[in-house]
C-alpha cells in the first residue's frame, strides 16, 4: 500500500484543495514511496493567511524560548536520526553515510540557533547629541517563504527555517518535489518540538502553483530560495517589493599546485567531485592541475574513481548512490556527450550504470579547455573536468573565469600560494588542502557573482532573516536638532 501524505496548514494536516496528489519515486529503484499532496493558489492563499495571523503571538514569545523550542526539535531529529537518514536515502538517493551527514547538520543548526534566542544581538552606538542615546534591535520580516532544493532536503531547510524562526518570522515552506516526504518529517518534528499552529505551513507541490503563488503574494515579505540559477532569475522578477535571498548553482574548482601533498589532493577530489554523486552546489566539477603533476594525477584518479561502488544508497559498501530522477540522468549523460563533440578526452564513466534506477558511472574528462560547456556550466552529476595550469596566476584566471562563484578549493604547501589563492579566488567560500564541500553551520555560506548575493548560516542567517531597527532615545527633555548648527 502506497501511503497519502498532507499538507500542513494551520496547525492542521490537510489535503490539497484540489485533492490531487503526485507520486514519488525511489531513484535507486523506481519503487513509489508516496503520494504527496499538489498544492496550489488556494492552498498558498491559506497557508498564508494562517502564518499571518500567527505571527504576532509568534514574534512576542521572548527569544529564548523560541530558542527552546528549536533546542528540544534538534533533540527530536538526534532521536530520529537513523529512521530519517534512511528515508532520505529512499527518497532522493544519497548514500546512508551522508544522509546521517545531512541530518546532523540540520541537529548542528537548530543547537547553533536555539542559543541565538540568547544572543540577536544588536549595536548600541553613539549620539552626535548630548544626552541621546542611539542603538539597535533585531526585528523580525513577517512572513517568510523558504523554497528548498532536494539535494539537502534536512540541512537546507534547517538552515532558513531555523534563524527564521528563533528571530519571530512565520514561515511558508515549499519543499522539492523530490523530497516532500524529508520536508513532512521535518515539520511533524517541529509540531512535536512545540511550534505553535499557523508558525510553520507546509505545502507540496509544483514550482509553478506553489512556489510562484508564495513568491508573488504580497504578504509574503521575504523569499529564501535555494535551487537553479533560472527559477532565481525568475523569482528576482516576480517577487515584487521583498526581501530575496537566492543561493543558485556553481561551478567550483580544486587547484593542485605542483608543491601540493598529491595524496591528499587525490582523496579531497575523489571526495569532493563523486560525493553526494556530486549532486552538491559545493561540489567540485572541475580539477586545475600544475602541468608537472598532471599525468600522475590523471592515473590515480582514475584508478580511484573506477573502484568507486555505484548502487543502491542502503546497500552496505556504497560510495555513490543514483542521480535524483531521469532528467538528471538524461541531463549528465546530455553532457558527457557535449564533453566528446568539444573534443575533450573522456578518461573514465560516461556511462549509466544498469537499467534500473538513476546510476551514472563516476566520469572524468581530461584535455579540457576554460571555453568548453563542460568546465563552464553546472552538471551537477559525478563528471569532472580536468585542465592543466603552468603556474598559480594561470590556474586562478581559469577558476573565475565561470560565471558562478561559490566554493574553490586549493591544495598547496606554499603559504604564498595559499594567501594569493585566498585573496583572489572568486568565491563566497575558500578551502585550503580541503576539498570543496563540508561548510559547517556556525560559518557564513553562500557565493559570490551568478551563484548569488545571500549568506546563509552562522551569525549571517541571523542577518538573513531579520531587519536591523534603529532606535534613537533622547532623554535631554529638549528638541535637539541632528545636523542643524546651534552655534
Ligand atoms: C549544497 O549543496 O547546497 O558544504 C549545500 C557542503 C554541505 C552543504 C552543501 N555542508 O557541502
Amino acid at each position: 500500500m502506497v501511503k497519502t501524505y498532507y499538507l500542513y496548514i494551520d496547525g492542521k494536516w490537510l489535503a490539497s484543495h484540489s485533492g490531487e496528489t503526485f507520486d514519488k519515486i525511489n531513484p535507486a529503484t523506481e519503487e513509489v514511496i508516496g503520494k504527496f499532496p499538489k498544492g496550489n493558489k488556494e492552498d498558498v492563499k491559506k497557508a498564508v493567511d494562517a502564518a499571518e495571523d500567527a505571527f504576532d503571538n509568534w514574534s512576542d514569545i521572548p527569544p529564548p524560548k523560541r530558542g527552546k523550542i528549536l533546542l528540544k526539535f534538534a533533540q527530536l531529529l538526534e532521536q530520529n536520526k537513523e529512521e530519517l537518514a534512511k528515508e532520505m536515502t529512499e527518497e532522493m538517493g544519497k548514500v546512508l553515510v551522508e544522509a546521517r551527514g545531512d541530518v546532523q547538520e540540520a541537529i548542528d543548526m537548530a543547537e547553533y540557533m536555539a542559543g541565538e534566542g540568547r544572543r540577536l544581538f544588536g549595536k548600541t552606538t553613539t549620539s552626535e547629541l548630548k544626552d541621546k542615546f542611539a542603538m539597535t534591535i533585531r526585528d523580525p520580516i513577517g512572513v517568510v517563504g523558504c523554497i528548498t532544493p532536494w539535494n539537502f532536503p534536512i540541512a537546507i531547510p534547517s538552515w532558513k527555517l531555523m534563524p527564521a524562526l528563533v528571530c519571530g518570522n512565520t514561515v511558508i515552506f515549499k519543499p522539492s518535489s523530490d523530497t516532500p516526504r524529508c520536508a513532512i518529517r521535518f515539520v511533524e518534528l517541529l509540531e512535536k518540538a512545540g511550534v505553535p499552529k499557523g508558525v510553520i505551513n507546509l505545502v507540496t507541490g509544483s514550482g509553478n502553483d506553489v512556489g510562484m503563488e508564495i513568491v508573488r503574494n504580497k504578504k509574503v515579505r521575504m523569499i529564501s530560495f535555494t535551487g537553479h540559477k533560472e527559477t532565481g532569475k525568475q523569482i528576482l522578477k516576480e517577487a515584487g517589493i521583498k526581501k530575496v535571498s537566492l543561493e543558485m548553482g556553481s561551478k567550483n574548482v580544486i587547484i593542485i599546485m605542483d608543491d601540493a601533498d598529491l595524496d591528499l589532493a587525490l582523496d579531497g577530489v575523489v571526495w569532493g567531485a563523486f560525493g553526494t554523486t556530486g549532486q552538491r552546489c559545493t561540489a567540485a566539477s572541475r580539477v586545475i592541475v600544475h602541468e608537472d603533476l598532471k599525468k600522475k594525477f590523471e592515473q590515480h584518479l582514475v584508478e580511484r574513481a573506477k573502484k568507486l561502488k555505484v548502487g543502491y544508497g542502503l546497500d552496505k559498501g556504497i560510495d555513490v548512490g543514483p542521480l535524483v530522477n531521469k532528467g538528471a540522468l538524461e541531463k549528465v549523460h546530455g553532457y558527457t556527450e557535449i564533453g566528446k563533440k568539444e573534443g575533450a578526452k573522456l578518461l573514465t564513466g560516461g556511462n549509466r550504470v544498469g537499467t534500473k534506477g538513476f546510476f551514472y558511472s563516476p566520469t572524468v574528462f581530461t584535455e579540457v579547455s576554460t571555453k568548453m560547456k563542460i568546465f563552464q556550466e553546472e552538471i551537477f552529476g559525478p563528471t569532472v573536468a580536468i585542465f592543466s595550469c603552468k603556474n598559480l596566476n594561470e590556474a586562478i584566471y581559469a577558476a573565475n573565469s565561470v560565471e558562478y562563484g561559490l566554493s574553490f578549493s586549493i591544495f598547496t604547501k606554499n603559504i604564498n600560494n595559499a594567501f594569493r589563492a585566498i585573496k583572489k579566488l572568486q568565491s563566497g567560500i575558500v578551502y585550503i588542502n580541503a576539498p570543496t564541500i563540508g561548510a559547517e553551520v556556525h560559518l557564513p555560506f553562500g557565493g559570490v557573482k551568478d551563484t548569488g548575493f545571500t549568506r546563509e548560516a552562522g551569525w549571517s542567517g541571523i542577518e538573513e532573516f531579520s531587519n536591523e531597527k534603529t532606535v534613537y532615545i533622547d532623554y535631554s527633555g529638549k528638541l535637539q536638532k541632528a545636523q542643524i548648527d546651534t552655534d
